[in-house]
């Protein structure tokens, strides 16, 4: 069967899955709704959310996140709520028919962007355990990407207001509003400068700190109409930052792993927000994001040429061959590196840079490239294999099911990151058998041991420099040759647990004790 034909069965059976649970969702009485009293009632606001829009990790984290809170359950007399967390994000051109067709419209309200009327359409969806409510405004939302636009800081406070208009159509009174990156900050801003919603607490998650939401001082006046004496909330360095009006409103204030909540304490971890950021510590918490295992699962992935476990992991090879004549190289035995990344500074490109060419010319191992994003990386690594065409492969795009091949028929994965607040990718390489090589920032340190260092999940090198980057990336390929504990490291790396199970329990203790 082909690869295309599988995926369309799969396509169609997620269809009448998402159709299905929509129908029983048609059917539920209000007042059956009502008792979601008894639970613990959270609004997940995010601009992003897989599967249904998304363009990196915090989409993952949205998309797995608010499912793991739900399956949560109670041991008796253990003193825990269920939870019902449900997830708020905007209704994108790009949300694909299948789920468009298996949305129920609730109605529509307007908001006010300072003096125009915005319109405010509300659509909802029951899919895998989670009510989703996606917030319609063509003239803001329908359009190719989800950012990089001219006016994403009139989009987004659109949307974060939207959020307060739609609370009375929801039949739901959310306890808490967990609220995520620059994007969805003006939620607590708003909270604390205009709503005061007196049963309701918030959350704000930074995702990533580099990207803050900078306006110039004009933007109060044309776009978000906070009252004089509250502009000082969202007030920073002479213009609007809204990244450190979500930091100063919210409740509690998270980041995305222990390590990157100490970074965000240093003026350079922090990119100028330490202040904002010490000020507020003693509501900061740091929580290990986890991984969907049921989408990233080797023994049940549909995408990939042959499955296998920690148990036994030979359909890897298959995979490994699979991917190498997918990818028009050598199919023989040696280490394929890989990495599966956005192409911006953050992400270690340049060190990149200065070895991969000798590491082609000197050993004997393969490397592929799976990303997009500053277009002189891309020339970069499109030159990369034009230098080596029997050794690397540089695909310049966004393609999941390709991205799972990779996982899959890889060996090592390289995250050399100069900052990273938590990764998800050296987790799915764990997942998938293949091994990190990771730089000891943010989550990666919290989740990646050195192997060399006795027992560990994959290498990490601490300097963001070349040579310990050369270094590890030689390790690696030294220890490759040595079959049996290359096996042994994979065994391990495939065995950790990078699930929400954890984290989910540490998220329901932090709501709990916000309420
Ligand atoms: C951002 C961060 C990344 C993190 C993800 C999910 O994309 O850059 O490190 O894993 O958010 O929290």
């Amino acid at each position: 069967m082909s690869k295309e034909i599988k995926k369309a069965d799969i396509e169609l059976k997620e269809a009448e899955a998402a159709a299905e649970e929509s129908s029983a969702a048609a059917e539920v009485k209000p007042e059956e709704e009502k008792k979601a009293d008894d639970k613990l009632r959270i609004l997940y606001v995010t601009p992003e959310c897989t599967p249904f829009a998304h363009s990196g990790g915090l989409g993952e984290v949205a998309g797995s996140l608010p499912g793991a809170l739900n399956r949560l359950r109670p041991s008796a007399g253990d003193g825990h709520k269920r939870i019902d967390c449900r997830v708020v994000m905007p209704l994108y051109g790009q949300i694909p028919e299948k789920f468009r067709n298996a949305m129920k419209y609730l109605g529509y309200t307007n908001v006010a962007i300072t003096w125009r009327q915005q319109y405010v359409g509300l659509y909802e969806l029951h899919h895998e355990g989670v009510i989703y409510y996606f917030i319609d405004n063509e003239y803001y939302f329908h359009r190719d990407g989800l950012y990089g636009y001219y006016d994403d800081g009139e989009r987004f406070a659109f949307f974060s207001k939207a959020v307060f208009a739609i609370l009375p159509m929801l039949g739901f009174e959310p306890q808490i509003i967990h609220c995520n990156d620059w994007q969805t900050a003006l939620v607590p801003v708003w909270q604390t400068a205009t709503y005061h919603l007196a049963d309701t607490k918030t959350v704000f998650s930074v995702h990533n700190i580099e990207y803050q939401g900078n306006y110039g001082s004009g933007f109060n006046d044309d776009v978000l109409g906070l009252p004089g004496t509250e502009v000082h909330l969202v007030e920073f360095g002479g213009g609007i930052n809204l990244m450190k009006g979500g930091i100063e409103c919210a409740n509690v204030f998270s980041t995305v792993s222990p390590n990157y909540a100490e970074e965000l304490k240093d003026p350079i971890g922090a990119f100028g927000l330490d202040g904002i950021v010490r000020r507020n510590e003693s509501k900061l918490k740091g929580i290990l994001n986890g991984i969907n295992v049921k989408d990233y699962d080797p023994s049940h992935d549909p995408d990939i040429a042959a499955q296998y476990s920690a148990k036994d992991h030979a359909g890897k090879a298959l995979c490994k061959q699979e991917l190498q004549r997918y990818l028009g190289l050598p199919e023989k035995d040696v280490p394929i590196i890989a990495m599966i990344s956005r192409l911006v500074p953050a992400k270690g490109v340049d060190i990149v840079q200065q070895v991969m060419d000798d590491i082609m010319d000197q050993y004997d191992a393969q490397f592929v490239l799976l990303g997009t994003g500053n277009p002189g990386y891309e020339n970069w690594f499109r030159g990369l294999e034009v230098r080596h065409p029997d050794r690397v492969r540089s695909l310049i795009m966004f393609n999941i099911p390709l991205s799972h091949q990779i996982y899959a028929g890889s060996d090592i994965l390289l995250v050399p990151s100069r900052s990273e607040p938590c990764g998800l990718t050296q987790m799915i390489g764990c997942r998938y058998g293949t091994v990190p090589i990771v730089r000891a920032t943010g989550g990666l340190k919290d989740s990646i041991t050195d192997c060399r260092l006795g027992s560990g999940n994959g290498f990490v090198f601490e300097n963001y420099d070349p040579d310990s980057l050369r270094e590890t990336i030689i390790d690696a390929i030294g220890l490759y040759q040595d079959k049996e504990n290359w096996d042994k490291l994979v065994t391990f790396a495939m065995k950790q647990d990078f699930s929400w199970s954890h984290s989910a329990k540490v998220y329901r203790e932090m709501y709990e004790s916000m309420i």
